[in-house]
């Protein structure tokens, strides 16, 4: 089982992975993590997120790990250090969005990206998943809100980790950063085609969740009925 969740920034993309995740026992990939971690070893590097050359060779020898803590908690390793806390710094948040638009820099994280999830069920949340990273994954999801409600969740989400947040110029970040994923050339933020969109304003987490899920099993049950439908024919042939 594979399950794509794409959207803008702040939509709830990863409470929704998570939660899903869990439900289904599969493994919870955050990609934008993986970015996040490449802008902090281009910051402390002191590497401009205008300079390609210094970031192309930067982010060939980078070693970026998404792991689980013993207490279940995704955990974000660079060069084997625990940067889980300091890459959601807005300092980070703002280098990350310039810099995940450098083909560079997108080449090196969607393979590895595959790789991870080439032999595993996952649930994988990004900006590309259902369009370039897990472009046959079994269920995509489009999560999106408006600019007003994602600014307000995630100045909450900032103000509990610690970030002074305000809540206007967060928003002002958001669509900004929208602006710009969606606006690269290569592998801008789009809804898949074939992918199934959330429009989360209204919804609860637990009521996003139950849907992801529910579209899951839904496929499952699919694959499990067709494969039992061709059994006679695959016998009496
Ligand atoms: O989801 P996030 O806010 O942690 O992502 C940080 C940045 O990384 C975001 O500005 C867009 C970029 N990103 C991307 O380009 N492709 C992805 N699959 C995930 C994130």
């Amino acid at each position: 089982m594979k399950i794509a969740i794409d959207g803008p920034a702040g939509a709830g993309k990863s409470t929704v992975a998570r939660a899903v995740a869990r439900r289904l026992d599969l493994t919870y990939v955050d990609t934008g993590a993986m970015y996040r971690a490449a802008a902090l070893a281009c910051i402390r590097a002191g590497v401009s997120v205008d300079d390609g050359a210094a970031i192309a060779a930067l982010i060939g020898s980078l070693d970026i790990d998404l792991a689980t803590a013993s207490d279940g908690r995704p955990v974000v390793l660079l060069e084997g250090e625990d940067v889980t806390d300091a890459i959601r710094s807005p300092e980070v948040t703002r280098y990350a969005s310039p810099l995940s638009a450098h083909s560079v820099v997108r080449r090196a994280l969607v393979s590895q990206q595959k790789a991870m999830a080439r032999h595993r069920d996952v649930v994988m949340e990004g900006r590309d998943i259902g369009t370039v990273v897990l472009p046959d994954a079994d269920v995509k999801v489009f999560l999106t809100a408006s600019a007003s409600v994602r600014a307000a969740r995630r100045a909450r989400d900032l103000a509990e980790a610690g970030h002074a947040a305000d809540v206007a110029a967060v928003q002002a970040g958001i669509e900004e950063r929208d602006r710009r994923d969606s606006s690269r050339a290569d592998s801008p933020l789009r809804r898949a085609d074939d992918a199934v969109e959330i429009v989360s304003d209204e919804l609860t987490v637990d009521e996003v969740v139950d849907r992801v899920v529910e579209m899951a099993l839904a496929k499952t049950e699919g694959t499990r009925q067709s494969t039992s439908r061709r059994m006679p024919t695959e016998r009496a042939a």
